[in-house]
């Protein structure tokens, strides 16, 4: 068959391989154990340009303490074996020795966005994500990079450090992708019991209730997050962590009548597993 991708574990071979090739470059950064909606990322990445590169990295600076970092699923082989079928040019596996080497001290902050929901639930988290994004497109040099708006608050953040940094990279959003039965796809939902991925579907009825609201009329931003509330407490396995209704740019939480285009999330845990998901309203 054709020649696998090129595999680069260091950023200096990751930037000796970008010069090396030049031109349009679609780039997906992921943490790996891959599914179909890493694969769109992916499929749309080669659609728009000439080169793709893909990077697996569970990134330690990202988790919390008692968080999964250890647990995090991961299978290299499969994954590899996936972007090779998938015809991408290279992929980046950088070692953590390689990204946080001794006497390692940079971070980078993005402020108001990264306060409310994922942040306030998980300290840190995006000083970690911006910082490895920042440092993987450091590495890649990509023209374009390709999110999922399954993490919208991530996809925010990355938008506003992009501007405020200056970086030379246009941010493609993608749309979620779903489970048949509507679960947004994720590495975690590996963590589910038979029980528990049997009853996660919840979620999305949860959105599609209020979604249903929302194009009946309905504006009084309580009232939608009420929906939501009352789907998930259906569910005895399910134990909603929180819901916002929020701008849709700045996610301030909206109070009173709706007006502008916003975003609806919640995070529901399913034992010790949190399910994020989302959906516009505009
Ligand atoms: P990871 O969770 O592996 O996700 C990689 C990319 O795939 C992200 O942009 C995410 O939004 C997207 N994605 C995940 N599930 C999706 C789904 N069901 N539909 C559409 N897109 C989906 O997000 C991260 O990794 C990390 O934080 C990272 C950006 C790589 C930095 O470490």
């Amino acid at each position: 068959g054709p020649p696998g991708p090129a595999v680069l574990t260091t950023p200096a071979a990751m930037q000796r391989w970008r010069r090396d090739h030049p031109g349009d470059l679609g780039f997906v950064p992921t943490m790996g154990y891959l599914h179909e909606g890493h694969l769109a990322l992916v499929r749309r990445a080669k659609a728009e340009n000439a080169l793709t590169v893909v990077s697996i990295f569970v990134n330690p600076t990202q988790f919390g303490p008692g968080e999964d970092f250890e647990r995090y699923p991961r299978d290299e082989v499969r994954d590899l074996q996936l972007l090779r079928e998938a015809g991408v040019d290279a992929v980046y596996l950088p070692s953590a020795a390689e990204m946080y080497p001794p006497g390692y001290q940079t971070y980078v902050t993005v402020e108001e966005v990264t306060r409310r929901l994922e942040g306030a639930a998980r300290p840190g988290h995006f000083r970690g994500v911006a910082t490895v994004v920042l440092k993987l497109f450091n590495a890649v040099g990509p023209t374009r990079a390709y999110f999922g708006r399954k993490d919208a608050q991530q996809l925010r953040v990355i938008r506003r450090m992009v501007r405020d940094l200056d970086l030379p990279v246009e941010i493609v959003p993608c749309d979620i992708v779903r489970e048949p039965d509507g679960l947004a796809m994720s590495s975690r939902n590996v963590y589910l019991s038979p029980e528990q991925r049997a009853a996660a579907p919840v979620i999305k009825r949860s959105l599609d209730a209020a979604a249903a609201a929302w194009a009946a009329g309905e504006r009084d931003a309580e009232t939608l997050r009420r929906i939501v509330r009352e789907v998930i407490a259906g569910e005895p396995l399910a134990a909603l962590e929180y819901v916002s209704l929020a701008d849709d740019e700045t996610l301030e939480e909206l109070e009173g009548t709706v007006g502008g285009p916003a975003l609806l999330s919640l995070v529901v845990r399913f034992g010790a597993t949190r399910l994020l998901d989302n959906i516009e309203l505009a």
